[in-house]
């Protein structure tokens, strides 16, 4: 290992999954395939600086500043990842980390910041081991920034790419691995080209169920078999919507998997209800104006109360003037933040 010290930042964002990752096994793998839209506004910024250590200690040590003041909070999740990490970078026992991170969206929004945090921190240090490696493939670099990123949270295995990123094997979609994401392979209709998603704040409190209590609510579920094979068939579903672009076909199967997984948590033992009153206001109000309008406006839910509401850019100024005047009512003081679907991690 070459002892040098340096610094390496990258901004990495936050995904929307389409088809929903939930439950796993093993070594952070997933029960079932997903498929998400990388968000380009939602991002993690993160600055890690690294200093080699005469006498390795037995764990890798660092130190971890959110906004610039210190964050205890995220010590105990970084640790875990750094112990899980080790085998596969084992130069990281010889250096010293500072992290420095800060997220562009607000803290306790109710919006993950585990995926961009956890895939911006995975690429730093593949950084590192490039410049210990300068031949190192950049296909190589990715997937396994992707793996490790996947060691720390499972989604974030989705945000090193973009627009839309596969993580978990299914049949039909070569290439796609349990270990990595990888960009979906096919071909993918105009409309869905920056495909906006605006995240309505309904609920900006601590998540009720952390994801890893979630995804063990699918061991001894009732419905996982049933719920896994689905997952396996809207993804290939999903083959032919994003090649002819039938949004009627993908506002269908993206509700039907946004609620599917609010249903998962309703029927698991315990069970656990996510989507607070507004939740259901905002659904409600979308489906009273899609209907009036015939626009192709829909909506996602991730495992809180917080709504991904979904539209082709070409409707974005009259989408937005709807949710301004009728939906933002709904939000914790109003607030919502608009994005689209970006292309990934940059290095900065
Ligand atoms: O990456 P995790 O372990 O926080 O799980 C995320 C699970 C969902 O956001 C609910 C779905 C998904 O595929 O992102």
């Amino acid at each position: 290992v070459k002892a040098s010290s340096g610094s390496v930042t990258w901004q990495s964002p936050s995904n929307i999954a389409l088809v929903k990752y939930w439950g796993k096994y093993g070594e952070q793998m997933p029960k079932n395939p997903s498929v998400s839209f990388t968000l380009n506004n939602c991002h993690t910024v993160t600055t890690l600086n690294y200093e080699p250590v005469e006498n390795p200690f037995a764990k890798t040590t660092f130190e971890i500043f959110l906004d610039g003041n210190p964050a205890p909070e995220f010590r105990e999740k970084i640790e875990g990842f750094f112990t899980r990490i080790e085998q596969y970078l084992p130069f990281i026992k010889n250096y010293k980390f500072s992290i420095e991170t800060s997220n562009s969206f607000p803290h306790s929004s109710g919006i993950a910041s585990s995926a961009s945090g956890m895939s911006a921190l995975a690429l730093c240090l593949m950084t590192i081991e490039k410049g210990l490696q300068p031949d190192m493939a950049d296909d190589f670099f990715k997937k396994k920034a992707s793996f490790l990123a996947r060691l720390g949270s499972g989604s974030a295995s989705r945000s090193i790419g973009g627009p839309l990123i596969v993580w978990g094997t299914h049949a039909e979609i070569e290439g796609s691995s349990q270990l990595y994401g990888t960009p979906y392979p096919f071909e993918i209709h105009e409309v869905f080209k920056e495909y906006q998603d605006t995240i309505l704040l309904v609920d900006k409190g601590e998540k009720q169920v952390s994801s890893t209590v979630g995804h063990g609510l699918m061991k001894n579920h009732a419905y996982a078999e049933a719920r896994f094979t689905q997952a396996n068939d809207n993804l290939e579903a999903l083959k032919g919507i994003f090649k002819t672009g039938d949004l009627d076909a993908f506002i269908e199967l993206v509700e039907s998997e946004a609620l599917t997984l609010h249903a998962m948590m309703m029927t698991s033992q315990p069970y656990f209800i996510l989507m607070k009153p507004n939740t259901l206001e905002i659904i409600n109000k979308i489906w009273e104006y899609r209907a009036q309008s015939g626009s192709k406006v829909s909506f996602t839910l991730d495992a809180g109360a917080n709504v991904h509401v979904l539209y082709p850019k070409s409707e974005k100024e009259n989408v937005l003037a709807f949710i301004a005047g009728e939906l933002s009512q709904y939000c914790k003081d109003q607030e919502f933040i608009e994005d689209f679907a970006g292309k990934g991690a940059v290095q900065l």
